[in-house]
């Protein structure tokens, strides 16, 4: 509990992971990505063939992940699913297992175990609200979907992916739908949350301002 923790919490490609990376790296911090444990429990659970509806049979698996990582690779088991996180159609498998209230049971304490010294950058949709409730610095970072979907655009093109703004935008909204009106752990921020709209911002812009709100908190 004296191990400090700076939450940053919101919609889907708001740039959790960036800003979470960029200030870890200013502080020094461990970074929790929570988003690839729900992404690697999804895949976990469809090649074990589980039924993704069956809350308990999916948290079986979500509490023996057998995960690695390896010079810049994930594994699970033998299998490299680095390639495989990414791509939306894990998101989606990601957020149908998230909504059991077992499978986010079952990856709590896993989560928690990654509060170490000198700190910890968590990134998420409840880590704020759920897991680091006593965090002493809660951002709820958002952006625009117009936005978010251009920069997922911009993204996908980059690596040669094809793509459509408006096909992205759909399914980004479509994810978060389903992130904030589930029962377990809703996306939302905390009461104590401070909002941050990156649209306008650049990554670096943002980072100062998280990290002058946490030399305030600290
Ligand atoms: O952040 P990322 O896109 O990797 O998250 C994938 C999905 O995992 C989200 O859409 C959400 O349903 C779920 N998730 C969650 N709680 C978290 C992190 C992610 O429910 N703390």
């Amino acid at each position: 509990k004296d191990i400090p923790v700076i939450c940053i919490d919101g919609p889907t490609a708001s740039g959790k992971g960036t800003l979470a990376d960029e200030v870890a790296q200013a502080l020094g911090y461990v970074v929790l990505d929570s988003g690839m444990l729900y992404r690697a429990s999804g895949l976990a659970a469809q090649r074990a063939g589980a039924d993704l509806d069956d809350g308990q049979a999916v948290a079986a698996i979500a509490a023996r992940l057998d995960l690695h990582f390896s010079r810049g690779r994930v594994l699970l088991g033998d299998d490299d699913i680095t390639d495989a996180l990414r791509l939306e159609t894990t998101g989606l498998l990601a957020s149908k297992v998230a909504a059991h209230s077992e499978v986010r049971h079952a990856l709590h304490q896993l989560q928690l175990d990654y509060r170490r010294l000198p700190g910890l950058v968590a990134d998420g949709r409840d880590m704020g609200t759920a897991i680091f409730p006593d965090a002493p610095l809660k951002v709820f970072l958002t952006a625009s979907a117009a936005t978010r979907a251009e920069r997922r655009y911009k993204q996908l093109i980059s690596k040669g992916i094809s793509a459509s703004i408006a096909g992205l935008r759909q399914d980004l909204e479509a994810r978060d739908l389903q992130d904030k009106s589930r029962k377990a752990s809703p996306l939302a921020p905390a009461a104590d949350a401070r909002e941050l709209d990156n649209s306008a911002l650049s990554i670096e812009e943002s980072k100062d301002l998280v990290l002058d709100w946490w030399a305030q908190a600290g």
